[in-house]
């Protein structure tokens, strides 16, 4: 058994986390943390029979921890991360600090000097399905955003094959409002969300775009796609994510081929559900699992191929993801804690 600690465990992904690590096989949750709730119960904030209390962040022993897990929204994640490195603790950081992989790339996109540049070359980015090689070895994982899990993934076969040279993919994605963390806003209240459908920061202005691209980039190598043209929306659900992709088919690759391509390509992966010709994801395929469901859509007619990709923002798109990047990192059956 490992010894494990959330920070952050009062927000939707911290909460999502203790639910699978009181559950997990291979590890003891030691502690939860908060700032404004220490001292409280995890069930005085959330309709659960979980017992555990939360501690004051600043008291956590974090010499006592063997994997820390942060929760924190950006810019205030990575000073604990730092805290927990130093420390001797393995950690995987939830927030979007040690994702770009250059302090020039984080200042543009997050408006801000970087907190802690000198971790940047070290994180892993935990898009596990192909991320394994480095885990087992790494300190420090970035858990990957969730409308990049859902993009990254769906379009994985293709870039490895070196066939989305010089494209413009065009992402359409929607997420559930839980996307937008626990912290009230007036974009997220039930007035606003329901019975609509909100589109924001379109084109290429959402954060997410650069981890998108700078992770196209690193899997398509020579053959890397241009760039993303990204309209995410606010979708009135609870939790999920849609994400439908536009991209060019411009050589000469049969349907049956592409979808050979996907199959060898997602053959042994736990947590890719590929779904056959004629049919189409749905949120209710990925909703409450840890699994990406992807379908694909060619129409070769017109030249494009349409795949649609979804996921649950808080599990493949957050907490489940960093469990199965632990999973990884120790060695354990990558599937523990996250299959019922
Ligand atoms: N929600 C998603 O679907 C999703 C998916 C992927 C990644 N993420 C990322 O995961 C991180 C957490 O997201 P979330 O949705 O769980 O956020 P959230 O619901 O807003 O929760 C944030 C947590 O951080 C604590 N916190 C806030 N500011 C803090 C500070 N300055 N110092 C210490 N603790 C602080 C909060 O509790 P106290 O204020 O009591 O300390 C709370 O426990 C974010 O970086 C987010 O971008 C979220």
């Amino acid at each position: 058994m490992i010894r494990t600690a959330i920070i952050g465990a009062t927000g939707y992904t911290g909460f999502e986390l203790l639910g699978l690590l009181s559950r997990h096989p291979h590890v003891t949750l030691d502690y939860v943390t908060s700032r404004a709730d220490a001292g409280r119960p995890i069930g005085a904030l959330y309709p659960t029979r979980q017992p555990m209390v939360l501690s004051d962040v600043e008291a956590l022993p974090l010499d006592e921890i063997d994997l820390l897990f942060v929760a924190l929204p950006h810019a205030a994640a990575a000073p604990f991360v730092a805290r927990g490195l130093t420390a001797g603790c393995r950690v995987i950081d939830l927030s979007a600090d040690f994702r770009l992989r250059d302090a020039a790339s984080y200042r543009q996109w997050y408006g801000a000097d970087h907190p802690a540049p000198a971790l940047l070359a070290e994180a892993v980015y935990g898009l596990t399905e192909w991320a394994r090689p480095a885990l087992g070895d790494c300190r420090l994982v970035a858990n990957p955003g969730c409308y990049p899990t859902s993009i990254l993934l769906a379009l994985a076969p293709l870039l490895a094959a070196g066939r989305l040279a010089d494209a413009t993919i065009i992402a359409d994605s929607k997420s559930g409002t839980s996307g937008a963390g626990r912290a009230p806003k007036v974009a997220t209240l039930f007035a606003e969300v329901s019975d609509n459908l909100t589109p924001y920061a379109i084109g290429h202005a959402h954060r997410h775009s650069a981890e998108v691209e700078q992770e196209m980039a690193a899997l398509g190598g020579d053959a890397a796609p241009r760039g993303l043209l990204f309209s995410p929306h606010l979708l009135p659900v609870t939790r999920g994510i849609l994400s439908t992709l536009y991209l060019p088919w411009r050589d000469a690759l049969s349907e049956a081929a592409l979808r050979d391509l996907y199959a060898n390509h997602y053959t042994k992966e736990p947590f890719i559900w590929l779904l056959p010709a004629g049919e189409t994801a749905t949120l209710a395929h990925s909703v409450g699992t840890n699994r990406c469901t992807i379908s694909l859509h060619p129409v070769p007619e017109r030249g494009h191929l349409i795949i649609v990709s979804t996921l649950d923002n808080l599990l493949k798109g957050a907490a489940g993801q960093a469990v199965q990047n632990m999973n990884v990192m120790f060695g354990w059956d990558e599937r523990a804690g996250l299959t019922a």
